[in-house]
């Protein structure tokens, strides 16, 4: 596809080099700036169709989709960009108009059903995780665990994201390049531990659990290595895994039910989700089977640490790259200026949301302005896009926390963590990690400006991640 772009344009070679000025060219195109068009048009491999498609979405998918958006805009039909993707959910309809994606997101479960069982972490979850779940099973799933994540319980957890965020600030070389994502993996994961298996410091971990903690922390590794790339294609829409991914998680599964075995025997019992899922029952009475208590820790550990890690890591990444609003969010968290905090935490979501889009199976047609959709195809919400409509956000790609000052959101505006009844269960504790983590940093953590040019983002299973893991450079910490 080779459309030309009439108007003036901004050409970048990516969208995540567009100058803070320029105009996306998606939503109401008026405004002063230039709309940005991609220097390389999207190329297709024509004789190999789909497959290319498929391969594209994994590896440049936000040029795909910034560059086919731009184009499309204005045209009849040009706000819903469709596409056959081999391999994965088949015809995909990708949505970025908040009023349809507010049409989906409310919609009955049974006409618009969550598509993450056929996501890439479906293999590695498992199918029957609070993640992959449908109906009334994901019903009962949500309603066990809930009540961990509300604020009150996550206020319970606030005493492990200190002591999580102190340790990771002990153990950061000054003076050194890291990858901001690593320092916060170790953070986010310590924290997530603790709240599974109630474990208040990992120095108390028995060895059992202190294996899956490293067997995670390795596969994690291995996931952004380009070998993994071509393992998520050959597991695309398998409900298990093969090959490489099957190798590396019978690796990690064995790490898991040690831990459920160890559990066991010493029938100890705490407040924590390993405890509520070893003593929890079906609707029958039943216990739940080793493997239901696998797939939702599996689930937990992952969903609830890799993404908030990432977030930190982009949100340096964006700071030390605006030095202006970087001086400005460190004179806020000195003063403990909680409402801009917030507010650069958004800002952070909405340039760089980890989770770049969310799916739905349209099981029934649906209109779109006219344009009817369905039956039968996985619509994918593009939060990337929608957050970088020119409508509802001037200068899409200028870093400016102060957008969010004194407004308030839309929902279905901004959607880091989705909608509707899939939402984010995690999103209380990721808010709560987000504010303290950051805050200190900005606080007590000198970070010199990376010249470097701004991270490429890359596409790791359903998240979007620094290519380098957020390369910062540490001066000093104040400890
Ligand atoms: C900044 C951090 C995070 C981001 C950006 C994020 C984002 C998301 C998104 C976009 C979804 C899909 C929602 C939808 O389909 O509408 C989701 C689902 C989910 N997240 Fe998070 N998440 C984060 C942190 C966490 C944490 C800390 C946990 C838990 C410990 C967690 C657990 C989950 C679970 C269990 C689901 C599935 C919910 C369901 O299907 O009912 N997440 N998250």
């Amino acid at each position: 596809m080779t459309t030309t772009i009439t108007s003036a344009r901004t050409d970048v070679a990516h969208w995540y080099l567009a100058p803070p000025g320029a105009r996306s060219g998606i939503g109401t195109p008026d405004g002063d700036g230039a709309p940005i068009a991609l220097v390389a048009p999207v190329k297709r491999w024509l004789p190999l169709g789909e497959f290319a498609t498929s391969l594209e979405f994994v590896t440049r998918q936000g040029d795909v989709l910034f560059g086919d958006a731009a184009r499309a805009a204005g045209t009849p039909g040009g706000d819903l960009l469709h596409y056959r993707l081999r391999g994965g959910p088949g015809p995909v309809v990708v949505v970025h108009d908040p009023t349809y994606i507010k049409a989906i997101m409310t919609a009955d479960e049974s006409i618009a059903p969550s598509a993450t069982h056929q996501s890439p972490l479906a293999p590695i979850v498992g199918s029957e995780s609070v993640l992959t779940s449908l109906g009334e099973r994901h019903r009962q799933q949500r309603a066990l665990l809930l009540p961990r994540f509300h604020g009150k319980a996550v206020a319970n957890y606030q005493a492990a994201i200190d002591r999580a965020t102190e340790r990771g600030l002990t153990g950061w070389p000054v003076g050194k390049p890291v990858p901001l994502a690593d320092v916060a993996q170790q953070i986010t994961l310590d924290i997530i531990m603790s709240a599974v298996f109630g474990l208040p410091d990992p120095r108390d971990v028995s060895p059992a659990e202190d294996g899956m903690r490293t067997a995670i922390l390795r596969m994690l590794r291995l996931s952004t290595t380009p070998l993994a790339t071509v393992t998520q294609l050959a597991n695309a829409r398998r409900e298990d895994p093969v090959g490489l991914l099957k190798l590396g998680l019978s690796y990690v599964d064995k790490t898991v039910y040690r831990v459920l075995d160890e559990r066991r025997s010493s029938g100890a019992t705490g407040d924590d989700i390993l405890s509520l899922l070893l003593t929890a029952t079906d609707t029958d009475g039943n216990p739940l089977s080793d493997t239901e208590i696998r797939d939702e820790l599996m689930t937990l550990l992952l969903a609830g640490h890799e993404t908030t890690a990432n977030t930190i890591a982009w949100t340096f990444e964006r700071l030390t790259r605006t030095p202006g609003v970087y001086r400005l969010a460190r004179r806020a968290a000195m003063r403990d200026d909680e409402e801009y905090l917030e507010a650069l935490l958004n800002e952070s979501m909405r340039v760089r949301p980890v989770v770049p889009n969310v799916a739905r199976h349209l099981l029934a047609p649906f209109d779109f302005g006219g344009t009817t959709v369905g039956p039968d195809v996985t619509a994918l919400m593009s939060i990337l896009l929608l957050h970088h409509r020119d409508d509802l956000y001037p200068q899409p790609f200028a870093f400016e926390p102060e957008r969010f000052l004194g407004v308030r959101i839309n929902p279905y505006e901004l959607m880091p963590f989705g909608g509707g009844i899939r939402r984010c269960l995690g999103a209380p504790l990721a808010m709560a990690e987000l504010r303290t983590v950051v805050g200190t940093i900005l606080r007590r953590v000198e970070l010199r400006t990376h010249d470097g040019p701004p991270e490429t983002p890359r596409n790791r299973n359903v998240t979007m991640i620094p290519a380098r893991g957020g390369i910062v450079v540490a001066d000093s910490i104040s400890r």
